[in-house]
């Protein structure tokens, strides 16, 4: 949910500001750009050299620079809280929040608080009784009323030495709750998105096996994309080379199409849309070999193979409120194959690719679609990358939703 977003922190002057470094990394690993605004009193419980290490980006503090050589800028505010997709004001002291909620503008952190257009959250930080006093809960509400997001102080030991509410949430408590509250916005939220993606391997004996040349790429963008959508995201996986960062997809490892169906079944009650990216063999020899076949032994080179379950079709006899979408990469006849399957298989919508198109298919970065959908008819995709593919993809089952 953070990669490739600009997050701007301001940090006012409380004793929790020393666990902003940390905030910063957490942000940074995520793949954001960070920068960071400090308040003067800031200052002294964190150092700007900390954080302009971490951040990677210059920590102004007051509204004008001044060089080795005496000349002076401006440290533009305005520039700063358009940069910004997400601001965070972390700890936000029971001073910064009083003004911050009358439109006070003394200091930097306030006038490109006052500037920003993004969502802005607010981790307040402070002693217990201030946390608990009228005039903090005012602005807070104010605050909120603002549209503001706030992240509750934590209970805990204070500086002061007493115990209660009034910690600053800590970083990974934060993080969470923006990736969580950013999620909420998203059209997929709340729901529960399988993708099967990959080849399966079917052994002949320990070294052998039947497979195909599906890279699992298709399947991984898409369950990539479900996630920034803000799904909860299950990603059954044959045998690929790819990874996925995200820790929050769970990534379930399979090698043949009986593990792949178990693994399918277990999830499928409880999702919401299935999406089979698989290239599931059809096929399974009957008798997997113990030890390696050697050739001298091998005297009726035949393999009895029997077939796999069709996982995609047997969902349709157990589906509820499941949206299905299925895949048909095809040699030929893509339209009349990609139909026969959407009828047969009972699915919602099929994706159809075609071997015959440079570019698409297994193997490629790149995909050219046609999207079938039982309800909507066709609509055809020029060649494109599979990230974007997977875009178009979730846009129609959008539409379809
Ligand atoms: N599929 C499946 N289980 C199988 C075979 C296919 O769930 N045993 C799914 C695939 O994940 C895909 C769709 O069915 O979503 C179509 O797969 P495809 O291989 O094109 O179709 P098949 O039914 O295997 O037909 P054929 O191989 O004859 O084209």
């Amino acid at each position: 949910m953070l990669k490739g977003k600009n997050i701007l922190i301001g940090i006012s002057g409380g004793i929790a500001a020393y666990k902003t470094p940390y905030l910063v990394r957490l942000f940074k690993l995520a793949g954001a750009s960070v920068k960071v605004i400090l308040t003067d009193s800031a200052s002294q419980f964190v150092s700007p050299l900390t954080l302009a290490t971490l951040s990677e980006n210059a920590v102004p503090s007051s509204f004008v620079n001044e060089d080795d050589q005496g000349s002076v800028s401006w440290n533009n505010h305005v520039a700063l809280a358009l940069w910004a997709d997400i601001m965070v004001v972390a700890p936000a002291t029971a001073n910064t929040l009083s003004k911050m909620a009358h439109g006070q503008s003394d200091n930097l952190l306030l006038v490109t608080y006052l500037s920003a257009k993004c969502p802005v959250f607010i981790a307040p930080a402070m002693d217990l009784d201030m946390y608990k006093h009228k005039s903090t809960k005012e602005s807070l509400d104010r605050l909120v009323s603002f549209g503001h997001a706030i992240i509750p102080a934590e209970d805990g030991l204070l500086a002061s030495g007493l115990s209660g509410a009034g910690r600053m949430a800590e970083p990974e408590h934060i993080m969470s709750f923006i990736v969580n509250h950013l999620r909420e916005g998203q059209p997929l939220f709340g729901k529960q998105v399988i993708v099967t993606a990959g080849p399966t391997y079917e052994p002949i004996d320990p070294v052998r096996f039947i497979g195909n040349h599906s890279s699992g790429l298709m399947g991984y963008e898409l369950a990539k994309r479900a996630l920034k959508l803000g799904a909860e995201v299950i990603l059954i996986s044959g045998p690929t080379s790819l990874d996925i960062e995200d820790e929050t997809i769970k990534v379930i490892r399979i090698r043949t199409a009986v593990e792949m169906n178990k693994a399918v079944l277990e999830y499928f009650q409880d999702s919401d849309i299935f999406i089979g990216a698989a290239a599931v063999a059809d096929y399974r020899p009957a008798h997997v070999h113990d030890q390696k076949i050697k050739k001298e032994s091998f005297a009726n080179p035949h393999i009895e193979l029997v077939k796999n379950p069709d996982i995609i079709a047997g969902l349709a006899k157990i589906k509820k409120h499941q949206f299905v979408l299925g895949f048909a990469l095809e040699t030929q006849d893509v339209l009349k194959n990609g139909t026969k399957k959407l009828k047969t298989k009972n699915l919602d919508a099929i994706v159809l690719n075609s071997l015959e198109d440079p570019g698409a298919g297994f193997g490629h970065n790149t995909n050219k679609i046609q999207f079938l959908s039982k309800k909507n008819g066709l609509k055809s995709f020029p060649l494109k990358s599979k990230s974007a593919v997977a875009t178009d993809i979730w846009a129609e089952i959008l539409k379809e939703l």
